[in-house]
């Protein structure tokens, strides 16, 4: 697989996949972390004389032009990022892309609208996704993917364009994740630490497996933690639990005592009535949940617990909080173990997942962690061991 600064880009027109999918209320951009984590290899590419087409997606509009999806604040912030004019060219891939991208001169940028308007780009299979990925192709030289938060997608602009281009590489933010991740996963310093938080433990067994005898400890909070209670025979009350996946948490504590990965469970709770209590009603140890309360963060003891595994360790892999962060009274636990892990002077410590990431910049520590992933559901696959269909795509098709 190549990256950009393997190939010669000076003066070619480039088709660069982006994930840009950022959070958006009444059509302003609320975090643009995704944006500005482009901005090195856009940047370097312009260094370079190279022109640049911009493709992206936004939300699900599941294959219409819908206007409140459309990429034009994106491409506001991308231009002031860039500290020049990024023009949209708006809905649907036609004639006036071909005509902006012929246009299109060294050092110049437009952003082509919405991707997923066009039904083609997320079609499940090779004919529903027809010539999208060719037509794309056509606008360009070269294909950069710098785009790790749509790794894990099977998208026209993620797997197919690469079949069409002479060139295809990755940029600079896709070679970092690769590298943090794949260090974390091949070839970590030890005592290596996995926390998994949140609500669901559905999302979460992959990594679980494939971590199991790689790290030496599993940290679980959050409501996924009352599935493993569940699996260990304690009763939650009226707390989230997957009650379907608990053979599969037994599975995974009987895996951990034999594979050497040490769990660690939550010992105390602050439970509420109902997940949309202000305060919490009270401390509970573990095995004294009251039957009409469910707990919605983790207590002070198990913070203690947490802490002290997190301050021995040298690497720490953390997705999910661990209890509902969102309201102020049960936000403690996570931010606990957030500072807990920005305190470590000589670990390295990796973040992925939106809620993970909001608790992180929540706390203004994100310049005390190593990396922070651009990725959610590719984040998470990633750490699962599968290989990413877009790296796939980019070593199979780098240089035709
Ligand atoms: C994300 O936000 O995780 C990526 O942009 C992928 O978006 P998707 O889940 O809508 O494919």
């Amino acid at each position: 697989m190549l990256f950009i600064d393997q190939v010669d880009i000076s003066g070619k027109k480039l088709l660069f996949r982006v994930d840009f999918n950022v959070p958006l209320e009444n059509g302003v951009i609320t975090d643009d972390n995704r944006i500005q984590a482009a901005v090195p290899t856009l940047k370097y590419a312009l260094e370079k004389g190279a022109s640049i087409i911009l493709c992206a997606h936004l939300g699900k509009p599941k294959g219409k032009v819908v206007p409140g999806l459309s990429l034009a604040p994106v491409a506001k912030r991308t231009g002031e990022l860039l500290g020049l004019d990024v023009v949209l060219v708006e809905g649907v891939l036609g004639d006036a892309a071909v005509q902006a991208a012929d246009a299109l001169l060294p050092g110049q940028v437009i952003m082509l609208d919405n991707l997923r308007f066009n039904p083609e780009e997320t079609g499940k299979t090779v004919e529903e996704r027809g010539d999208f990925g060719k037509k794309l192709a056509s606008l360009a030289e070269i294909y950069v993917n710098d785009a790790f938060g749509v790794a894990h997608r099977e998208n026209a602009s993620v797997v197919d364009v690469p079949k069409y281009v002479q060139t295809s590489c990755g940029g600079f933010l896709l070679k970092k994740e690769q590298e943090f991740l794949g260090d974390a996963l091949n070839d970590p310093r030890r005592p290596y630490v996995c926390v998994s938080g949140g609500a669901k433990v559905s999302t979460k067994l992959g990594i679980l497996n494939n971590l199991l005898g790689k790290v030496d400890d599993i940290i679980i909070g959050g409501a996924m933690a009352n599935t493993f209670m569940l699996a260990k025979g304690y009763e939650v009350g009226k707390s989230l639990v997957e009650v379907d996946l608990v053979d599969d948490a037994k599975s995974i504590i009987k895996k951990a005592e034999s594979m050497g990965s040490t769990l660690h469970l939550p010992v105390d709770y602050l439970y509420a009535a109902a997940p949309d209590a202000q305060a919490a009603e009270g401390v509970c140890a573990a095995d004294a949940i009251p039957s009409d309360s469910m707990v919605l963060d983790i207590g002070p003891e198990t913070i203690e617990n947490f802490t002290a595994v997190l301050e021995r360790s040298k690497t720490i892999v953390w997705n999910g909080p661990m209890g509902m962060f969102e309201t102020e009274a049960f936000a403690k636990g996570s931010l606990a173990v957030c500072e807990a892990i920005a305190g470590l002077d000589d670990a390295l410590s990796i973040v992925g997942g939106g809620d993970t990431d909001a608790v992180v910049h929540l706390m203004h520590l994100a310049d005390k962690f190593s990396f922070i992933s651009t990725g959610g559901g590719s984040f998470l696959q990633f750490l699962e061991g599968k290989e990413l269909p877009a790296f796939k795509a980019l070593k199979e098709y780098s240089n035709k």
